[in-house]
């Protein structure tokens, strides 16, 4: 595990992943294995196959087909696109899932994000329009290759050595606009069907029942007081498993386990392509710090006994607290590799001066490290010969229940 603390850096770039990429028709032999393992109905029994955590086919298949073709969590709106020296940035080259899209403000959008997604490919021969995570201040889009230049809404503004050439007409060539949505203060994109197909799946619906959960907290609201990057030697998927459960607490989490009793708490089954419960805190208890005192300013209007866990897919990891939110916002750079940033979220304090979460970093740096530590050992475990899938406790729904939203995933079926 590498560990990288950064206290207030509001940094949203994330390693690029380069994986030597598998053919599609290796992707489909494996992940033809993969289906016939897991069932899409009813609740699963076992684990997901070792194949789910361990193989680059069925990661590229998920780089595709769940992190491009869902909604991905980009990070936070106010840090996607900020200033450049003193110049607001327009446009920033990202990944989602395998696909490269360019992200840009767009004046001209008073309504809704104010954001746009295109697909970072130029409709001349293809060139990028930035490379990956390279930023831009201009007001036009320009393709480094041979200039052609595209207005912030995606449309073709000139073209050298085009204008007078009979049949050419520029409203054929404008970029490939993609779907982008800010939500409490997280931006999503979709990259693999153009904004308007039918195969889209409408963002309130991908977060069904969430959206009642979270609101409360209005995270729209909470500035960045933390932030810490790790790099875990894990699938992303054993993470996320790793999350919903509190069966490893009393082991490996002695810290937690005085402040919040392992066995609280219940989990939610709402609509939305999500999985999550809540937990709650010990009589006395304020917050999840290594003391219990509050790490930041409570939050009004929501329950102070409470902490909601909870996993929109594919990959941003929402823990709501009386007094902070945190999200671990999760990349996967390989299957037994995986990035996480963590943030700790807090209401902006009233005199003006810097926000702080220590208390909470604190003691979630020291649980996240417990954390991984487990995730890494059990990747190891589940790449050796002699691994099988194990059964589910009784408090392992929540794991249980992720099994099954990928189960789902694999089979083609939707997952909200
Ligand atoms: S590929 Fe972009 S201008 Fe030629
Ligand atoms: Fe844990």
């Amino acid at each position: 595990m590498t560990t990288t603390p950064t206290s207030s850096v509001p940094t949203t770039a994330a390693p690029l992943a380069v994986p030597s990429a598998p053919t599609p028709e290796a992707v489909e032999h494996v992940m033809a294995q993969v289906r016939a393992q897991v069932r899409p109905d009813g609740a699963p029994e076992r684990m997901l196959p070792a194949a789910a955590y361990t193989s680059a086919e069925v990661l590229s298949w998920e780089r595709r087909n769940l992190f491009a073709g869902s909604w991905t969590c980009l990070g936070r709106a106010d840090e996607v696109l900020t200033m450049a020296g003193d110049k607001p940035m327009t446009q920033r080259a990202l990944m989602v899932g395998d696909v490269q899209v360019l992200l840009v403000r767009d004046p001209n959008l008073t309504e809704g994000t104010g954001l746009r997604l295109f697909a970072n490919t130029c409709r001349h021969r293809g060139h990028e329009l930035l490379a990956n995570d390279e930023s831009s201040t201009r007001a036009t889009i320009l393709c480094p290759y041979h200039a052609w230049t595209f207005n912030l809404d995606g449309s073709l503004r000139a073209a050298p050595g085009f204008r007078d050439l009979e049949g050419f007409d520029p409203a054929e060539f404008g970029l490939v606009e993609l779907p982008v949505e800010i939500w409490c203060g997280w931006v999503f994109a979709h990259a693999l069907h153009p904004l308007g197909s039918p195969e889209v799946l409408d963002f309130r619906a991908h977060l069904g029942g969430l959206a009642d959960v979270i609101e409360p907290y209005a995270p729209e609201a909470l500035v960045l007081a933390e932030r810490h990057s790790y790099e875990v030697a894990a699938n992303w998927k054993v993470v996320a498993e790793n999350y919903h459960e509190c069966y490893h607490c009393p082991l490996i989490h002695p810290e937690l386990c005085q402040v919040s009793p392992p066995d609280s708490g219940d989990n939610y089954d709402l609509p939305g392509a999500w999985v999550g419960g809540a937990m709650v805190l010990r009589d006395g208890m304020q917050t999840m710090s290594l003391t219990g005192e509050l790490a930041a300013t409570p939050i009004p209007g929501v329950d102070p006994t409470r902490i909601e866990y909870l996993h929109l897919l594919p990959n941003l990891l929402i823990s709501a607290h009386p007094d902070y939110v945190m999200t671990h916002r999760i990349l996967p750079l390989a299957p037994d590799r995986t990035w996480i940033e963590c943030s700790w979220l807090v209401l902006p304090p009233a005199d003006g001066s810097a926000p702080t979460a220590s208390r909470a970093a604190e003691f979630w740096d020291l649980t996240n490290r417990q954390d991984w530590g487990a995730c890494e050992s059990v990747q190891r475990g589940l790449s050796s010969p002699h691994f099988a899938p194990g059964p589910f406790a009784p408090n392992e729904d929540a794991v249980a229940k992720l099994v099954t939203t990928m189960s789902r995933a694999y089979h083609g079926r939707p997952i909200a």
